[in-house]
Order: C-alpha cells, then sequence, then structure tokens
C-alpha cells in the first residue's frame, strides 16, 4: 500500500493562460465550476469557509456554494451557529474551492453579509422537508447530550409541523461573501504552477497580477 504522506503527483499538462483568462473574475470562476461539473468532480460546489473569532483565531469548514450572483457568492446556514456568530461580529471570509481531481483551486478573500430575509424565505422553501425539519431540530454548533435526544425532537417537530408548510427558522438563512481578491490555481508539471489573482480596487475595478507558484 502507498504512503499517502510522501505521494507525489506531477500535475497536469493543461496551463492557465493569461489570454484565457477572463476581464470578470466572477465570469471565470463560473466557467472554472462548470469545468469542475463537467470533469465529474464530487460535490464541485464544496467549498471550505473560513471565519475568525473574537480572539482573531481562524476556524474552518465545508459549506455549499448555492448561487452566485452580482454581489457574491451565497450559502445557507444557521445565524447563531458558531460561523454565523463570527461573520456577524467579523464580516471577513475567506473561501477555497478544493479541486484536486482536475489539479485546480479557487481562493477567495471577502466581506460576508446576511442576504435579504426573502431571498432565505426562497431558498428554504425548496429544500427537501427533512432538512428543513432539522434546520429546527438543530442549535448549529451547541452540544448536545445524545443522538437520541436530536432524534426525539425531530419526531416532536414532525408532529407539531404535520400538514403544514415548514417555515424557516429565524436565526436560519444566507449569507453572500462580497468577493475583494479572487485567485485561480491551475496544478503545473514540477511544481511550476499557474495562479493568477484579482485583486479588487477601491473604484471597483479589478486588477489582475500572475504569482510566482
Ligand atoms: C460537504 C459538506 C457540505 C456542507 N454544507 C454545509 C452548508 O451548506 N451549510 C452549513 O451550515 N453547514 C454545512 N456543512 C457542515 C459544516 O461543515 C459545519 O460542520 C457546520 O456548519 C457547523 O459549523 P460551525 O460550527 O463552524 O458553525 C457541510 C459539511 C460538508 C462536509
Amino acid at each position: 500500500m502507498s504512503d499517502p504522506l510522501s505521494q507525489h503527483t506531477d500535475y497536469g499538462q493543461l496551463p492557465l493562460n493569461d489570454s484565457d483568462v477572463l476581464a470578470d473574475p466572477v465570469e471565470q470562476f463560473r466557467l472554472w465550476l462548470a469545468n469542475a461539473s463537467d470533469a465529474d468532480v464530487y460535490e464541485p460546489n464544496a467549498m471550505v469557509l473560513s471565519t475568525v473569532d473574537a480572539d482573531s483565531s481562524p476556524c474552518s469548514r465545508t459549506v455549499l456554494l448555492r448561487a452566485i450572483d452580482n454581489s457574491g457568492f451565497e450559502f445557507f446556514t444557521n445565524y447563531s451557529s458558531n460561523k454565523g456568530r463570527e461573520l456577524i461580529a467579523n464580516p471577513a471570509a475567506a473561501l477555497v474551492f478544493p479541486w484536486y481531481s482536475i489539479h485546480r483551486q479557487v481562493l477567495v478573500q471577502g466581506v460576508a453579509r446576511p442576504v435579504a430575509a426573502l431571498l432565505s424565505d426562497a431558498y428554504f422553501a425548496s429544500r427537501p422537508r427533512g432538512s428543513q425539519i432539522a434546520a429546527h431540530a438543530s442549535e448549529q454548533s451547541q452540544p448536545i447530550a445524545s443522538r437520541t435526544l436530536l432524534e426525539g425532537r425531530v419526531a416532536e417537530l414532525e408532529a407539531e409541523f404535520e400538514g403544514r408548510d415548514v417555515p424557516r427558522p429565524d436565526d436560519w438563512g444566507g449569507f453572500v461573501v462580497e468577493p475583494t481578491m479572487i485567485e485561480f490555481w491551475q496544478g503545473r508539471s514540477s511544481r511550476l504552477h499557474d495562479r493568477v489573482r484579482f485583486v479588487r480596487a477601491a473604484s471597483g475595478k479589478w486588477d489582475r497580477m500572475r504569482l510566482q507558484p
């Protein structure tokens, strides 16, 4: 069996030429997301979200990208969870899309803000009923004595909401990360990778640079 800690993959032949990168990094991201999906990357919309707490300690976890619009990258969560509380106190956020199987990653830095309640309502209404009930049952990030207790809460909520729509919990909804930096990384042979970074200027215009690997 090979030792996973000493694996050394020489990455692909596909270059990221300056002439191939679109002027708008959000459009470039959409293109790469479509490429990742076409290449059957597992959960291509999974992104690692980093936040910082009141002591400036960083914390990372995966969430799912649910929409990209002019303002940025949207995901949904519990506003009272660790990440929710951290982002409300300090909106600085970073995202990583780790598309290892196609030798690509995208990094995003930005500012997170809650989306409009109507948007959260619409997305919540589109979720499977089981997920809607789970959003009520789980005080995300809080300790609980046992799984049985959680399953008991689910059973109670199923009875409570029987025969009617499950309303969105007040503390459940979306955030949008408005990007200030987006970097595209393409793995290349002999670790001479391509990195193209966009940084948003105060004017709103994107400045673009190539970084050393
Ligand atoms: C593939 C994957 C997708 C996930 N998507 C979400 C999501 O969209 N929203 C969410 O709140 N948690 C999601 N989670 C769970 C989070 O990683 C995390 O455990 C949870 O949100 C609690 O995080 P916190 O305590 O840092 O707030 C996902 C986990 C994985 C592995």
